[in-house]
């Protein structure tokens, strides 16, 4: 069968914006998930589950219940969402290898992050452990996160406008490593971050920008963990600026990057902003929603960088004919990119 016989169906409005309310969905869950963590509230249902406290609508009046419950809730809803969302696209789309790979992150790290989350209520896990939930979570925001952007991203391509799939594979592997090195610290940067807080280290140096007076305070207890969270802050930070001048070469030429790490390079100025004002208040809840609510838009956009430099496969070779209105080669042609 010939190139020009294929086919391609657009992915419809439905998917995409269910795909929006995924996305946000597993973004609330995971600010609710923190909030709980937060204010001590994971026990708000006792060590029932499913049921709260014995109940299946528990007394909301209690504020550790309404956090606890509120967010066990949002999670069945969202996930159940996110999952649905997901399936639909594997069926529909899952020729795309994109689509293949993120609905199985986002569905495995779903699975995996209920499985511990129902885990924690029961058993007492150790800091590394708990820790490991953070990363999941945003992992699973992520695998949502950027199916939907590859979707958008196929439907205006197939449509003849250029969506940045076909810039991906023209990526130098210098690129390349820029971009997976940044995700890797950001990502070892994160877990520090929860062992921080799960050891209980957040409020040892409750100044800022000097450590309880010191530049360096040393590496040992609680304020050493504290402190090297600060470094791997001053780390990400010139990582950042580093990724962002490398790019600004491509400044037309890949404007999906150069955009990507001009933001990426303002969320971690604004993460370390949120971070100081965390310290300062004495790790207030307010506060750390803040310093959260940053830190996961710094983690899609990175992830969004890390899809925009793995090579795309040729999009004028699809493995299967489908039936649809717009004829790809007649699409491209309207894509001298492609
Ligand atoms: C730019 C890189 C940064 C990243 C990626 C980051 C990430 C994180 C993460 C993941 C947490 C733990 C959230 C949790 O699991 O509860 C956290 C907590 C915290 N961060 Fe950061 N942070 C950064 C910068 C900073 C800076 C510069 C400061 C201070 C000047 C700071 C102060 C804090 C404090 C005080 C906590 C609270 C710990 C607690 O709950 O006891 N962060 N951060």
């Amino acid at each position: 069968m010939s190139a020009k016989q294929y086919q391609f169906i657009p992915p419809s409005r439905s998917i995409k914006w269910l795909g929006v309310i995924a996305t946000i969905g597993m973004y609330i869950v995971n600010m609710v998930g923190f909030l709980d963590t937060q204010t001590g509230s994971a026990l708000g249902c006792g060590p029932d589950w499913p049921l709260c406290n014995g109940q299946v609508i528990p007394n909301l009046r209690n504020i550790h219940v309404l956090i606890e419950f509120g967010h066990r809730v949002l999670v069945g809803g969202f996930a159940l969402i996110a999952t649905i969302f997901m399936i639909w696209a594997l069926v529909r789309y899952g020729k795309w290898i994109e689509v293949k790979v993120f609905a199985l992150v986002g569905i495995g790290f779903i699975v995996v992050q209920s499985a511990l989350g129902a885990l924690a209520v029961v058993f007492v896990n150790p800091p590394p452990v708990l820790a490991l939930h953070l990363g999941f979570g945003l992992l699973a925001m992520v695998g949502v996160g950027l199916l939907t952007v590859f979707l958008f991203q196929l439907d205006a391509q197939i449509k003849g406008r250029n969506a940045g799939i076909a810039f991906r594979r023209h990526t130098s592997s210098a690129t390349k490593k820029w971009v997976w090195g940044t995700w890797i610290y950001t990502y070892l940067a994160i877990y520090w971050g929860s062992y921080v807080a799960f050891r209980g280290a957040g409020e040892a140096c409750p100044s800022w920008p000097l450590c309880n007076g010191k530049v360096f305070p040393g590496f040992s207890g609680l304020v050493g963990l504290d402190f090297i969270h600060r470094l791997a802050a001053v780390g990400l930070a010139i990582l950042s600026a580093g990724l962002l001048w490398h790019l600004r070469q491509y400044k037309t030429s890949r404007p999906d990057l150069y955009r990507g790490a001009f933001w990426l390079f303002w969320a971690v100025i604004a993460q370390i902003v949120t971070g100081a004002n965390l310290a300062l208040s004495h790790v207030a809840t307010g506060p750390y929603l803040l310093h959260i609510a940053t830190l996961m838009l710094l983690f899609a956009d990175i992830s969004y960088l890390v899809l925009q430099v793995v090579p795309a496969e040729p999009l004028d070779e699809p493995a299967k004919k489908q039936s649809s209105d717009v004829p790809w080669p007649q699409a491209q042609a309207h894509n001298p990119q492609a």
